[in-house]
């Protein structure tokens, strides 16, 4: 044959290979979700997230500087709130003292220069495990949204650097800024999902937190997985609020949302790799059926080459690992 042009000259080595690699991880493109829970020097494994954690604020100081030394740059906080604190309205996520609050203050303390994201949505301080208050049956959008302006704004104040709302109530983003602006807090950022799919795939996420919805699902705020043109007009929305960033969530079922957003937007790009994407490789790994470490290096090149340029995932920390070397 006399082939003008041979694709595998550029496969032929590693080197060549990496010369031409389009997507390169870097440990700064993850953001590692912590779930944080009271009391001292505890650190409890979550069933369905093996080799995930629930933790103390103690050790979860520890953790977040073994992610800065590794590369990290940002974590995503998420409480497990008791239960006697939780109502329908939300009101422990308000507490200047609550845990999320402490939590921010002690990780900002620590360590100055890590980005501290903060979870907005009522589900883990809701008695009906839902993200917004429930009147009859149904989760009420306008009541929500000033519930989670006024815990923005007390994230804020604890020393968040970016708020991130991932209720998925309609306006709240622009009242988040807006209440951020009217109290002076206009350095904090906010991260919006924005495209946020009812998925089957946040189970062991609500394990974690035990933020299972108590009836119903979430399929009237959360987006249909059917819908591709909705996910742009929520996030252009979001956009319009005020988003610094925006949020595609899950990620690898929806890899084409992610890559249709960043054609359309001119803000940062962020995909959330959730937790059931986490409890599938986990479990396929524990079985012997996938290399584990090349399942989480081909997933997250994935979601990054389709147009994330952060990803929350729960491998944040074995991923930066891999790519140090
Ligand atoms: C709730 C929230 C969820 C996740 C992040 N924030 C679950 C839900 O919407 O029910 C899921 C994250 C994951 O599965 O890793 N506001």
């Amino acid at each position: 044959m006399h082939l003008i042009r041979r694709n595998r000259i550029l496969r032929q080595s590693p080197a060549i290979r990496a010369m031409v690699a389009e997507t390169i991880l870097k440990p700064s493109d993850f953001i590692a979700p912590l779930f944080i829970i009271e009391g001292q020097g505890v650190k409890e494994e979550i069933s369905s997230m093996k080799g995930y954690y629930r933790m103390t604020v103690d050790l979860t100081l520890v953790e977040v500087k073994s992610l800065w030394s590794l590369g990290v740059r940002s974590v995503l906080l998420f409480i497990k709130c008791k239960d006697e604190l939780k109502d329908n309205n939300g009101t422990e996520a308000l507490n200047p003292d609550g845990l999320m609050q402490r939590a921010t203050r002690a990780i900002k303390a620590a360590c100055p220069e890590m980005v501290v994201m903060t979870d907005v949505a009522l589900d883990p301080f809701s008695t009906y495990g839902h993200d917004g208050i429930v009147a009859d049956g149904e989760i009420v959008n306008d009541p929500t949204v000033a519930v989670l302006a006024k815990m923005s704004v007390s994230h804020a104040a604890a020393g968040a650097d970016i708020i991130a709302p991932s209720d998925m109530m309609d306006g709240r983003i622009g009242a988040i800024r807006e209440a951020l602006e009217q109290e002076g807090y206009n350095k904090t950022g906010i991260m919006a999902y924005s495209a946020k799919y009812a998925s089957c795939f946040y189970g062991p996420f609500r394990d974690a937190l035990d933020s299972a919805p108590g009836f119903g699902d979430k399929k009237t705020y959360q987006m249909d997985y059917a819908n591709r043109i909705e996910a742009v007009k929520e996030t252009l929305m979001d956009v319009e609020e005020g988003a610094d960033i925006v949020m595609v969530k899950p990620a690898m079922a929806y890899l084409d949302i992610i890559r249709e957003i960043k054609d359309r937007v001119d803000v940062p790009v962020s995909a959330y790799h959730v937790s059931g994407e986490y409890a599938m490789i986990k479990a396929a790994a524990q079985m012997g059926w996938l290399d584990e470490n090349k399942a989480i290096i081909e997933s997250l090149t994935g979601i990054k080459r389709a147009g994330a340029s952060l990803i929350a995932t729960y491998f944040a920390k074995d991923a930066a690992r891999l790519i140090n070397g």
